[in-house]
């Protein structure tokens, strides 16, 4: 089962390699179950998985969901329930940057067709695909919560906003290139201020 995106998703989650906590992690892990009462450690399935997923080059797999089972004490199939309700877990491999572009109205309106056209083709692969080099996975999604700063991209943790196919197509080549990127609106726009 998956909440995953729907194009990704052919509904089971995949198993991958074994999975330990990282020294890092089992030190993070820790911090954040201690913000729980004792009792409600479970409470920390989130940020675990999250954690997870970070170690687990993007994505969450059997034996991920099974650690942090075991970390918290909790049923297997609990933590598979909260890994299926939410996308931002991916149940199957991605590449190492996954590019969720706003396809929803708003956004569609001010040019998410062209901005999908271009990511598709700087990236080379289709939507709902991987490119060759894993370098992008490319995925439509609704709404991501940034409407009236469309188009908008989210690639993994970072939004990009006001995007044309000149600014798309910039951003790609860069992380091609290893160049940063600059995050937010690419026009220069604070916040979600009048344009
Ligand atoms: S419609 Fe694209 S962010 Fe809301």
């Amino acid at each position: 089962m998956s909440g995953t995106h729907p194009g990704l998703s052919n509904n089971f989650i995949h198993s991958g390699e074994k999975f330990e906590w990282s020294k890092d992690n089992a030190k993070s892990i820790k911090k954040i179950i201690s913000k729980y009462p004792s009792e409600r450690k479970q409470s920390a399935v989130m940020p675990l998985l999250y954690l997870a997923q970070e170690q687990n080059n993007n994505w969450i797999s059997i034996e991920c969901i099974e650690t942090v089972a075991e970390t918290l004490e909790m049923p297997k199939i609990r933590v598979t329930e909260v890994v299926s309700f939410y996308s931002m877990y991916n149940t199957q491999p991605v590449g190492k940057n996954l590019v969720q572009v706003c396809r929803t109205s708003p956004c569609w309106l001010r040019g998410s067709n062209k901005v999908t056209d271009t990511i598709c083709k700087q990236a080379k692969c289709g939507i709902n695909e991987t490119s060759e080099d894993n370098l992008f996975t490319v995925v439509e999604v609704e709404c991501l919560g940034a409407c009236s700063n469309g188009p908008v991209v989210q690639i993994n943790n970072d939004f990009f906003e006001d995007l044309d196919e000149e600014s798309t197509k910039k951003i790609i080549d860069n992380i091609k290139n290893n160049i940063p990127n600059t995050i937010g609106s690419q026009k220069g726009r604070k916040s979600s201020e009048n344009a």
